[in-house]
């Protein structure tokens, strides 16, 4: 007795030794690929400075009210503003002569820029014309005015996300003025409702492109996660997260029909209490946490080496911390929604009357999907939880999570996006994550599934709120950087290929 419990206690502790190894090893060389890259410099010959003519530009276009309603009511007046004003305000673009600017369902933009070697599958920049309505009783500046205080340009837009259609023109503009000719064909793809679906712009200008036999795009960017700043504990610099993935939707609907009567002989069970049975067990986090299937573990892993202790610690070794990881970010609404599919019963209903046993009840069970998990998987996982065949289960509405993009030391696209955010936000530590929201991208996944969700827009805590809110606004200081990194993200995805890299923190 006494020797087998000996060994067994010499195991345990040379397995305690053998995981301090592995964590310490882990802890002090985990790392991702991380070019080098040349700092992007105010000095450099090819920098775009914000002048005033190029904030006027973004101002003008700012004051113009492009505002979606709902689905296929938006501002077509306003639409047709600002697409005439853009047309007038980048001549090098609109006269260049490998570059074509269409109207697509009047009032989206389409621009094709081709590149010299045809042998290079193009790739795609996306964004968005229209914004959302702005309350300007709750604004401290008319959210369409414009205006800038203290370095602030405040408007509708700002960052949702007239920056990102202004920006990419800026920076085009520029590099023609330059000389610029791509190797690679690229498509600039501005649709003009994706506030209320995308269903006329962004999905025609998909459409076309796959009318005229465009079958593939080595990637996509458009609009998605930002660079944060004091948001993620034990990181003091900024970090900027790509968005990899997106959350899909479920909305079931439950339906129990009974037995009805008198209730003074009531039945042994009613279908208020059956269908209570099931609601009861659909709470929030019924279902299991899927942290590490999608991209969030990974989120975690890439900013370790940017971490203090002991989170670095932690972050390099979540093949041990997981699972207290997984029940930490369970704990907050915000981060629980990222670790599973979420669950809300929203309505119920069912009787008649005080004394009639209830013929029928239905509720309606609104799920957040984990990009890991489909909408047939939600479903009968459900059914399952639920175990009672007495409730009828049918789907309202559903949308299946997009496909997760690449983000490997490998992959071009992230890769390329990546190393253009490195050399304007130099500090940044960046790391793929998952969009909890939606955005035109559904309607471009026919042509890759390398998306990349990133809008160059640098923000504190206090500033999240201000998206699709009041005081929407950025820096002018901040709106250069955004011309600088698609200047960077164009000349970057011109290359044939991404560098060679040569890893090093797994050679211990
Ligand atoms: C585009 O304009 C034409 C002509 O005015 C109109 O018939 C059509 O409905 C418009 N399409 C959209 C998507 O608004
Ligand atoms: C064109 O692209 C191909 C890769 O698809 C590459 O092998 C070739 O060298 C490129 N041609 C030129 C002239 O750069």
């Amino acid at each position: 007795m006494r020797h087998s419990l000996k060994s067994v206690l010499s195991l345990l502790s040379s397995l305690l030794g053998l995981i301090i190894t592995v964590v310490v090893i882990r802890t002090l060389t985990y790392s991702v690929r991380t070019d080098d890259v040349t700092p992007c410099a105010k000095r450099d010959e090819d920098f775009v400075q914000a002048t005033d003519a190029v904030v006027e530009r973004f101002r003008q276009a700012l004051r113009i009210r492009t505002v979606a309603a709902s689905p296929h009511v938006y501002e077509r007046e306003e639409l047709q503003k600002l697409t005439s004003f853009i047309k007038s305000a980048y001549p090098n673009i609109h006269s260049s002569p490998f570059i074509s600017c269409e109207d697509v369902a009047n009032y989206s933009l389409l621009y094709t820029v081709f590149g010299e070697n045809t042998s290079l599958t193009p790739y795609m920049i996306t964004g968005h014309l229209d914004v959302v309505p702005a309350d300007s009783s709750l604004w401290d500046h008319p959210p369409f005015g414009a205006e800038i205080h203290d370095g602030f340009i405040y408007a509708r837009g700002t960052i949702d996300d007239k920056h990102i259609v202004m920006g990419v023109l800026e920076a085009l503009e520029h590099l023609l003025s330059q000389g610029f000719r791509p190797q690679r064909s690229f498509y600039i793809g501005f649709g003009h409702d994706e506030e209320v679906t995308g269903l006329d712009g962004a999905r025609s200008i998909s459409n076309l492109l796959w009318y005229r036999g465009i079958r593939k795009l080595e990637f996509l960017i458009d609009e998605g996660l930002t660079i944060l700043n004091n948001v993620i504990p034990g990181i003091d610099g900024p970090v900027a997260l790509i968005g990899t993935a997106e959350k899909g939707y479920l909305t079931l609907k439950l339906n129990v029909k009974w037995d009805t009567g008198h209730s003074s002989m009531p039945t042994k069970e009613t279908s208020i209490g059956i269908m209570a049975n099931a609601v009861s067990k659909l709470t929030t986090d019924c279902h299991p946490s899927m942290f590490g299937q999608g991209p969030e573990l990974d989120t975690f892993q890439h900013l370790a080496a940017h971490m203090k202790w002991p989170y670095r610690m932690v972050m390099s070794n979540l093949w041990l911390f997981r699972p207290i990881i997984s029940w930490v970010l369970s704990k907050k609404p915000s981060t629980n929604a990222i670790v599973r599919t979420v669950t809300s019963v929203t309505m119920i209903s069912g009787g008649v009357k005080v004394n009639v046993l209830p013929p029928e009840a239905t509720a309606y069970v609104n799920h957040r999907l984990h990009p890991a998990q489909s909408v047939q998987e939600a479903i009968e996982f459900d059914r399952q939880l639920i175990g009672d065949d007495r409730v009828q289960i049918s789907v309202e509405s559903s949308m299946e999570p997009l496909p997760m993009s690449p983000y490997g030391d490998y992959d071009f696209g992230f890769q390329t996006v990546k190393s253009s955010i490195r050399q304007v936000w130099t500090e940044a530590a960046v790391a793929p994550g998952v969009l909890i929201g939606n955005t035109d991208t559904i309607h471009y996944t026919r042509f890759t599934h390398n998306i990349y969700r990133f809008s160059p827009t640098f923000m504190f805590p206090d500033d999240i709120p201000r998206f699709h809110g009041n005081n929407e606004r950025l820096s002018v200081h901040n709106y250069e950087q955004a011309i600088n990194f698609y200047k960077h993200l164009i000349q970057n995805a011109d290359a044939v290929s991404l560098p060679t890299y040569h890893k090093h923190g797994e050679e211990l």
